[in-house]
């Protein structure tokens, strides 16, 4: 086995277009839609903290610098917000922005996540690392990528976050083939990019987190271009099977995908449900709206 390498690293693939969200998302990146005050974005990145992965890569479009702006200092904000006592509003944001070192890498053309993932080996470089997919917010304790680490730690090997979905979805997720090896970890056998039920070997899908050794790199770059042109990271890590293992770990937790618009509104009503100042609003509105008669 190789020797063992901290992770420190951690990308963020920001690119895309949110076509599932439009027209929302026609000049507000989907990153930086919010879930009640918080963007998108912001719940991955505090999963990267609470999980030490502080040091943040985007990868964004040319046309998405707001994102990385999101997470600069807000100086003239918090003047204006100091003159009128009300600095504190910007507490959480500022707790995760001195806590982090962003860099970002501009991707000039849409050639996919795994396309995303290669861009990032110039400031990656030999070094281990993991990659958020922002759309899939979870809620866990521990955070999800810290559950990963801690099987990381015992494996030195890739890990991919994965969990079982309904059959009538599995097109929409990497999938993959397990050997299950005790509390929730699996021997990847096999992995297929959004195959057709029929050809899904497992219901376990890949939901949004990897921890990755940079032998991914040359893997991707041997995969090369899919038939649609873009490289995928499915095919990337099927590619880094044939010469090193890759674990899975199912999720401990509740993930929202808010990369849709169904996706959104339901993770808007999970957190809302669980937030201080609206579980008791939330709770009227639920009863009162599956049955008017409550409310008589
Ligand atoms: C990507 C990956 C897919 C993974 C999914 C998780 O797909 O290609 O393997 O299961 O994220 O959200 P996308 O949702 O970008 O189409």
């Amino acid at each position: 086995m190789s020797t063992f390498r901290p992770i420190r690293k951690i990308v963020f693939p920001a690119a895309g277009l949110g076509t599932r969200i439009l027209p929302a998302t026609a000049v507000l990146p989907k990153e930086l839609m919010p879930i009640i005050d918080k963007p998108v974005i912001q719940y991955g990145v505090e999963e990267a903290v609470a999980s030490e992965l502080t040091q943040i890569i985007l990868v964004i479009s040319p046309g998405k610098t707001i994102v990385e702006d999101h997470f600069s200092e807000h100086l003239a904000l918090e003047k204006r917000l100091e003159q009128r006592g009300k600095a504190s509003l910007l507490d959480g944001l500022r707790a995760v922005v001195s806590q982090i070192h962003l860099s970002t890498i501009i991707q000039h053309e849409p050639l996919g996540l795994g396309h995303a993932v290669l861009m990032s080996h110039a400031l990656v470089g030999d070094e281990p690392f993991a990659v958020l997919l922002s759309d899939d917010v979870i809620d866990s304790a521990p955070p999800a990528l810290g559950q990963m680490l801690a099987v990381y730690d015992q494996v030195n090997s890739p890990v991919l976050l994965v969990e079982r979905v309904p059959g009538d979805v599995v097109d929409r997720y990497g999938i993959i083939d397990g050997e299950p090896l005790g509390h929730g970890i699996y021997r990847v056998k096999d992995l297929v990019e959004k195959p057709a039920l029929a050809d899904a070997p497992s219901d376990l899908a890949i939901i949004g987190r990897y921890l990755l050794t940079p032998d991914i790199y040359p893997a991707l770059q041997e995969t090369g271009q899919n038939s649609s042109g873009e490289i995928q990271l499915t095919d990337g890590l099927r590619r880094l099977l044939q010469h090193r293992q890759v674990y899975a770990l199912e999720l401990d937790g509740v993930r929202q995908d808010t990369g849709n618009k169904i996706g959104y509104l339901r993770a808007i009503l999970y957190f809302a449900a669980r937030h201080p100042d609206f579980a008791d609003i939330m709770q009227t509105f639920v009863q009162t709206s599956q049955s008017p008669e409550a409310t008589d």
